[in-house]
C-alpha cells in the first residue's frame, strides 16, 4: 500500500486564538511586498481555478487551485519571493547594482527567481546547485544570466557551500530559509510570497473564505507565508491549514511531532524536487509550530497520480499544467481520500472548500512530458 501518514499538531493553535504579535511576518510586511511586486513588468495575478467535478469525487465542497505558472514568465510561484528579496537588498546597498553579486542554493525554483531578479535590477548573480537537480531546471536558470555552479551533496549542503562562497567573495546571499543570525533576506522573500495569498483572498468568491488550505513544504517559508497571511486576514475564521511533504522529506511533520525543529537526513529522495529539503527555515518555523493543524507526508506516487489527473481531468473541470510539486496538495488529498480516519480529525468533508496551491508548473517541461506523456501544450489544447 502507498505510504501516507498524517500528525494532527498537539500545540497548533485554538481555533479562536489570534496572530501571535511576536511572530516575525507582518501585514504591513505583505503589504509593502504586495504593492513592489504589482509594480513590475508583466505583473498580472495568477488564476484562481474551479474544479467542481474534482470536489465532487473527493466528497468535498470546493477546490479551487493557485495555478501559478503563468507567474512571470518562470512557471513557479518563487518568482514572487526571490525577486523581491533581490530588490530589497539592492535598496538596501549604496553602490550601483552593476557592483553587487547575489547568490544562492536552489533546487531550481528559487535560483530562477534570483536569477530573474538580479537581470531584472542589474546586478550579477552566483547560483549553487545540487547533484540531483535536473540538468534542464540548471539550463532554465542560465537564461536569466546567471552563473550555476553544480556542488556534492544534497540541497542542505548547497546552503551551506552558497553561504561558505559568499562569505569569501563578499557576496549577499539571497536565501529562502532563514537559520541562526540569517533573517532579514528570508523573510523579504517570505513577505513576497504573501502577493499569492493576498491575489486568493481577492478572487475568492465574496463574502467566502477557505476552510482548508493545503500547501507543500520545503523549508516551509510558502506554508509559512500562506498561513501567517491568511491566520492575519481571517483571524479568528482561519482556515485550517495543512502542511504536505513527501515521506522522505518530512523535516516539518517530525518537527510539529517533537515540538521543535528536528532535521531529516539522507538523500531526501523524492519526484517533489522542490520539498527535498530536510531542515525547516527558522522563520517558518516561527509560524508554523502553532499555525499548522496537520502534517500529511505522501508517497511519490500520489504526487505522480496528481500531476496526471490535473492534466487529464474528469466531468468538465479545466486541464491545469501542474509539475511533480505543484500538484503536492492535490496528492494529498488523493491520499487522504483513501483514509477516512484521517478525514474526519480535519473536518474534511463535504462542507470544506479547500485551497490548493499550484506553485509550479511544467518547470521541467522533459520530466512533464515524461511523467504525463504529453507537453503542456497539448494537455492545455485538449
Ligand atoms: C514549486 C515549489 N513549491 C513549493 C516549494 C516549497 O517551498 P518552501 O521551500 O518555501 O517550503 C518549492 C520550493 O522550492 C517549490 O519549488
Amino acid at each position: 500500500m502507498r505510504e501516507v501518514r498524517m500528525l494532527l499538531n498537539r500545540r497548533a493553535a485554538a481555533r479562536g486564538q489570534a496572530y501571535p504579535m511576536s511572530a516575525p511576518l507582518t501585514a504591513a510586511g505583505f503589504a509593502k511586498a504586495v504593492r513592489e511586486v504589482r509594480s513590475w513588468p508583466g505583473y498580472a495575478p495568477t488564476p484562481l481555478v474551479v474544479l467542481p467535478a474534482l470536489a465532487d469525487a473527493l466528497g468535498l465542497a470546493a477546490i479551487r487551485y493557485k495555478d501559478e505558472r503563468g507567474r512571470f514568465g518562470l512557471k513557479s510561484f518563487k518568482a514572487l519571493g526571490g525577486a523581491y528579496a533581490v530588490r530589497r537588498v539592492l535598496a538596501r546597498q549604496n553602490r550601483p547594482a552593476a557592483e553587487v553579486t547575489v547568490t544562492c542554493a536552489t533546487d531550481g525554483n528559487h535560483g530562477r527567481s534570483v536569477a530573474w531578479g538580479a537581470q531584472l535590477f542589474g546586478c550579477s548573480c552566483v547560483i549553487f546547485v545540487h547533484a540531483t537537480v535536473s540538468e534542464g531546471r540548471a539550463e532554465a536558470i542560465r537564461r536569466y544570466g546567471a552563473e550555476v555552479r553544480r556542488v556534492k551533496g544534497n540541497y542542505d549542503d548547497a546552503v551551506r557551500h552558497a553561504a561558505g562562497e559568499a562569505g569569501r567573495h563578499g557576496w549577499y546571499v539571497v536565501s529562502d530559509t532563514s537559520y541562526e543570525g540569517y533573517r532579514d533576506v528570508p523573510l523579504d522573500v517570505m513577505h513576497g510570497y504573501g502577493v499569492m495569498a493576498e491575489e486568493s483572498m481577492a478572487q475568492w468568491p465574496a463574502g467566502g473564505a477557505p476552510t482548508h488550505i493545503f500547501v507543500q513544504a520545503g523549508v516551509g517559508a510558502l506554508a509559512a507565508a500562506i498561513c501567517a497571511s491568511f491566520w492575519l486576514r481571517w483571524r479568528k475564521r482561519r482556515p485550517r491549514f495543512v502542511i504536505v511533504e513527501p515521506v522522505r522529506a518530512d523535516c516539518i511533520y517530525r518537527s510539529l511531532e517533537a515540538g521543535r525543529p528536528a532535521a531529516v537526513h539522507g538523500g531526501l529522495e523524492t519526484v517533489m524536487a522542490g520539498l527535498a529539503c530536510g531542515e525547516v527555515s527558522q522563520l517558518a518555523w516561527e509560524v508554523l509550530a502553532t499555525g499548522a493543524d496537520a502534517a500529511v507526508a505522501i508517497d511519490d506516487a500520489f504526487a505522480l497520480d496528481a500531476v496526471r489527473r490535473l492534466a487529464s481531468p474528469r466531468g468538465g473541470d479545466p486541464a491545469i499544467v501542474a509539475g511533480e510539486t505543484g500538484g503536492a496538495g492535490l496528492a494529498a488529498l488523493l491520499a487522504l481520500g483513501e483514509r477516512p480516519e484521517f478525514r474526519a480529525p480535519l473536518a474534511l468533508g463535504p462542507q470544506a472548500e479547500v485551497l490548493l496551491l499550484g506553485s509550479e508548473g511544467d518547470t521541467d517541461p522533459e520530466i512533464y512530458r515524461r511523467i504525463v506523456g504529453r507537453g503542456a501544450e497539448e494537455v492545455l489544447a485538449a
